[in-house]
């Protein structure tokens, strides 16, 4: 699918079987997504891409760069079990909503570990982690600070970045300068302060970048 090779690149695309038939699972499932709600899929994959570029400025390794982008890009597969009618749902979500849909963190875990052991072994730990809080509010299993995953601190900034500047049928987006304002009042509370100074340190294309579905 074309918009996927634009925007997974080489990151993951390392010589031999096992990396073929991964790189093929990382497709399927993602496809299995976009089919079931292709905004949720076209969230991903700018989640995907912006943790590609701050993935380089942390100067991650090359195993920890190739797991923060499969990661990111297979974050929300757990939306697959919730309804459309609730993603889509035209406001803000009831209790019951919202609880229904704070499953899909463990929901995704689950699945990768079902279907995609190989797969799984680096990123479903960082799927089931990318909605922690770094202060301990998060789900599902509220850990804080060196207790969540770093590459899942990293997601997770990215991720609020995406949210909060995607536009939603009640709500228009953000602009960048109005997310990061954001985004720096819950430096240090929901979000990582490292990896919050490396989303600031990035250069203030990238999001317009990303938000196109370029890498
Ligand atoms: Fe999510």
């Amino acid at each position: 699918m074309d918009t996927v090779a634009v925007g997974i690149g080489p990151e993951w695309c390392v010589p031999g079987r096992v990396a073929t038939s991964m790189q093929s699972t990382l497709e399927l499932l993602f496809q299995r997504l976009r089919t079931h709600h292709p905004s949720s899929a076209d969230h991903c994959l700018r989640v995907a891409g912006l943790s590609r570029a701050i993935a380089r400025r942390l100067s991650l390794t090359t195993q920890d760069r190739s797991t923060l982008f499969r990661a990111a890009l297979l974050h929300d597969i757990g939306k697959i079990f919730v309804p459309i009618e609730i993603l889509d749902f035209p406001g803000p979500l009831d209790a019951g909503q919202r609880r229904i849909v704070s499953r899909h963190s463990e929901l995704g875990q689950n699945l990768l570990l079902d279907e995609a052991p190989a797969l799984a072994q680096a990123i479903a730990p960082i799927v089931r982690a990318h909605h922690e809080w770094f202060d301990g509010s998060g789900y599902p299993d509220g850990l804080a600070q060196d207790r969540i995953p770093w590459l899942a601190r990293i997601l997770c900034v990215v991720d609020y970045y995406d949210a909060v500047t995607s536009t939603r049928g009640y709500r228009a987006g953000l602009s960048d300068g109005e997310a990061m304002g954001l985004i720096r009042s819950e430096c240090g509370k929901k979000l990582d302060p490292h990896a919050v100074s490396a989303l600031q340190a990035m250069p203030r294309s990238c999001g317009c970048r990303f938000r196109l579905g370029l890498s």
